[in-house]
């Protein structure tokens, strides 16, 4: 273990040298200071692990330094020499966290009883914070950015402090970033009903003070800084309280509350110690929270715009083609379902969702008199008709968001076998979505009238898709396709395996 360093702040020269010779030969690493700016020089050079401090310096009280030290090193450890301590300076020391006194004059076994004492326990705190605070703490930090709710990492957070702690009252804090006041998240213990309405005031008051002052608040071991505060929690049966804020970039986002009831053990320094590592950490937890919540919500919003502009664009081709919407409706449930069976993706399914309902969109741009013609088309309508994919992706390609579905879209037309249209693209080459579309389509065109036919029917469109497996259509596409139908449509038998085709495009 490396050697652990105390920083001697004394103006005897006498006991400096003395508390450097003698603590050095027991294996510490030891350096003094007689003054302040020596002082926060030498504390700011390197860790110290220990102050020794005297109460008073020529130029600076001792606890002023200290609370000086504390602005950087929170965690501080800190013996107070001193020959001649006033209760004011007890209890400022304690409200300090002042981990032990030295009185002038003082023998080298209690200097040395003292010293590893305090090192010892903080050791003990350190680890005990490491296992117990922040291991957890870092685990949840870990799973983020799978399915994590804030609920959730309240729940952790307020579960650390009452293991830790053995409060019996806490609640969580949080300041609504809105309206700026602070509201319960999440409290644990029972009050008794007659106390409760009271208790509750005091801890809002506490809280309150806390977001104000922006800085701890403790009743521990008999010590009250502001002096009300223990008169008010012996009319509620309380005993020691720890308030501590949730500090993020010089935000106070919340407050972390704890009570001990009268009857039990008194929060100690440790306790405080351990509330104040878990309110950083939490403080950090909780604002990535809030921010990936936040970035969700947009991402949302984003996504609502999208759909809007998505149905905005299916109403404009409604008015033009009524079939083609009812078309798109089937297409999207029918192709959830084959994409499903066919154990796409996540990111798959929801590029084909859009392809499934926009495909067809370029038909927008197709005279309304080829849509509509209750006759066959003639060869030149028809290929006015085989601009639609390539129509339809233009309309999307302006939507950013639908950038990988311009492909799909572009592509619904191919043939597995390289004889569709636009590009004559085959197999693999066409997108999976895109050979998952073609199926819906054309089952959806052969079940459903037309101004110009009747629909050739259900089995017909089965046999149909049976036939051209292998040549129009992916065949494997075409078995999930079967097996969804027939699954729900029970009227239509399973398919046995399909063979592929040789039969071209009909
Ligand atoms: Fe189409």
């Amino acid at each position: 273990m490396p050697k652990e360093t105390i920083l001697v702040i004394q103006s005897d020269p006498k006991i400096r040298v003395l508390c450097h010779e003698y603590l050095s030969s027991r294996g510490y690493q030891v350096i003094t200071a007689g003054d302040y700016e020596s002082a926060i020089r030498a504390a700011f050079d390197g860790h110290v692990d220990l102050y020794l401090i005297d109460l008073q310096l020529p130029d600076v009280n001792g606890l002023d330094l200290l609370e000086r030290i504390k602005a950087f090193q929170p965690e501080a450890q800190t013996i107070i020499i001193s020959g001649n301590l006033t209760n004011e300076h007890l209890l400022r020391a304690l409200q300090l966290g002042v981990k032990g006194f030295l009185v002038k004059p003082f023998g080298t076994k209690e200097l040395l009883d003292s010293t590893k004492k305090i090192l010892e326990d903080h050791r003990l705190l350190r680890a005990r914070i490491q296992s117990h605070v922040l291991n957890p703490l870092f685990e949840i930090s870990e799973s983020f950015l799978s399915e994590i709710d804030q609920r959730h990492v309240l729940r952790q957070i307020v579960g650390i402090a009452k293991q830790e702690t053995r409060a019996d009252l806490i609640t969580l804090l949080l300041v609504d970033s809105k309206s700026s006041s602070l509201n319960t998240a999440l409290s644990t213990g029972v009050i008794p009903g007659d106390l409760e309405a009271e208790v509750k005031k005091l801890q809002q008051r506490l809280a309150e003070w806390v977001l104000i002052h922006r800085e701890p608040f403790i009743t521990v071991e008999g010590v009250d800084p502001q002096g009300w505060f223990q008169k008010s929690m012996a009319s509620r049966q309380l005993a020691s309280s720890i308030c501590v804020p949730l500090l993020r970039k010089d935000r106070v986002i919340g407050v972390l509350q704890m009570s001990k009831k009268e009857g039990t053990p008194s929060f100690n320094q440790n306790d405080l110690a351990l509330a104040t590592v878990l309110c950083r950490q939490a403080a950090i937890l909780i604002d990535n929270v809030q921010l990936f919540d936040e970035v969700k919500r947009k991402a949302q919003d984003l996504e609502e715009a999208q759909l809007d502009a998505i149905k905005a664009l299916a109403e404009a081709l409604e008015s033009k083609d009524a079939y083609t919407r009812d078309h798109s409706d089937r297409a999207l449930q029918h192709a959830v379902a084959v994409a499903e069976k066919m154990g796409l993706s996540d990111m798959q399914k929801d590029r084909l969702k859009y392809a499934a309902v926009l495909h067809d969109i370029g038909k927008i741009g197709v005279p309304e008199n080829i849509l509509k013609k209750p006759t066959r088309l003639t060869p030149e309508e028809y290929e006015i008709i085989k601009t639609h994919p390539e129509k339809g992706a233009e309309i999307i390609r302006h939507i950013k968001s639908l950038a990988q579905v311009v492909p799909l879209v572009l592509y619904h037309q191919e043939q597995y076998d390289g004889k569709g249209y636009p590009k004559g693209l085959a197999g693999d080459e066409i997108p999976i979505e895109s050979r998952i579309v073609a199926v819906l389509d054309a089952f959806d065109a052969m079940t459903s009238d037309r101004v110009y036919r009747k629909a050739p029917g259900r089995q017909r469109a089965v046999e149909e898709l049976k036939r051209y497996a292998g040549t129009q259509f992916d065949p494997q596409v075409v078995q999930a396709f079967l097996e969804v139908i027939s699954e729900t449509s029970p009227q239509t038998p399973l398919p046995s395996q399909i063979e592929p085709s040789s039969v071209s495009q009909s």
